[in-house]
């Protein structure tokens, strides 16, 4: 292995943002479609329903957004919200835990604003069945007082665009699922994309970086525009103290290596992963749960944050009966591959 341990806990290439992150994330993200690089298909196609409710003074239908953490889900709610003059309310599904906490956000909403609620999948049930309504005719039923005197009352509401974001689509269930007008599966982005993110970042931060520079952190990003920004800003600190502040391929380079980013961008809970398939279940198939037993991780995490990407790296296959390393991966790690598999190298 390539000598890649984990640091303290510390996730660098994990795309889930932390609270701190947030914030810095914030004055590097887009704010106008002409800003945003990259998804372009689904750019373009907002732009057009944007330009649609605009003309008519509509809110826009409901969208939703699905893909693994970091690609801009989040960013594209408040794209849409400022390309359509109008507010964004952000929440997510775990912070609406009752019915009464979704009737305080929708009660606040102005006439075509944005909601936007973050891994909607996490929703509890009351909360969801109570946000049909509200999403398809806008209003909301809620019931006061106790026994005989209790009282139906109706809210009504303005009409709103509610952008929901979820990891996997899979996980939300179909009436909610159905009731969104526009569904985007944001992808990857390739490195020479990230490049320009990374441009585009980097003078914002105000750092020197040529293009060989930028290169060298896309191609280890894992096609996520938040793991591209997280390395830039610990490229940079490297490159401050170390060097001349200056970030070109070996800075970035050498950085990387200190920071446990291996060539494609893995770093040790994905080595974790993949070393564990190998040498403890003989390189699959094996199911998800045992794997994430072994490694001491959720099961969740493992789906959400490093599967999608060793699935598309063609590191690691699923199959109906579990996970199975592929020859690739055998190589990456530089591990004799079992008799069978040898000749696929
Ligand atoms: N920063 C993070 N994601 C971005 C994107 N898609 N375009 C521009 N800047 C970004």
């Amino acid at each position: 292995m390539s000598g890649i341990e984990e640091r303290n806990g510390e996730r660098l290439v994990m795309a889930r943002a932390g609270e701190q992150e947030r914030s810095l994330e914030a004055s590097l993200r887009p704010r106008t479609f002409a800003e945003y690089i990259g998804q372009n298909t689904i750019t373009d196609n907002l732009k057009v329903f944007v330009q649609a409710a605009r003309q008519r003074g509509e809110a826009l239908d409901h969208v939703l957004f699905c893909g693994p953490p970091g690609l801009g889900k989040t960013t594209l709610a408040h794209v849409i919200a400022n390309e359509m003059g109008v507010g964004c309310v952000t929440s997510s599904g775990p912070a609406i835990e009752r019915k009464g906490d979704l009737a305080g956000i929708l009660s606040n909403l102005k006439p075509n604003d944005v909601l936007f609620i973050d891994e909607i999948h996490r929703l509890p049930r009351v909360v969801e069945e109570n946000l049909y309504p509200s999403m398809e005719d806008f209003h909301f039923d809620y019931v006061v007082g106790d026994g005989p005197a209790a009282r139906n009352l109706r809210l009504r509401l303005p009409h709103f665009t509610l952008v929901g974001a979820t990891t996997r689509t899979a996980l939300l269930s179909s009436p909610l699922r159905d009731r969104f007008g526009v569904v985007c599966r944001l992808e990857f982005y390739p490195p020479e994309q990230l490049t320009r993110i990374l441009d585009r970042s980097a003078g914002i931060l105000g750092v020197e970086m040529d293009a060989e520079g930028a290169w060298e952190i896309a191609r280890r990003s894992r096609g996520t525009p938040r793991v591209a920004n997280r390395l830039l800003r610990r490229v940079r600190d490297f490159a401050q103290v170390l060097g001349e502040g200056r970030i070109d391929a070996r800075t970035a380079s050498e950085a990387l290596q200190r920071l446990g980013v291996d060539e494609l961008g893995l770093e040790a809970m994905d080595h974790k992963v993949l070393r564990t398939i190998i040498e403890q279940f003989q390189g699959g198939p094996v199911g998800i749960e045992a794997i994430a037993a072994a490694v001491a991780e959720e099961r969740e995490t493992l789906e959400d944050v490093y599967e999608p990407y060793l699935l598309q790296e063609g590191l690691l296959q699923r199959t109906p009966r579990g996970r199975v390393a592929s020859a690739r991966a055998y190589q990456h790690l530089g591990i004799a591959p079992p008799a069978g598999q040898s000749q696929l190298l």
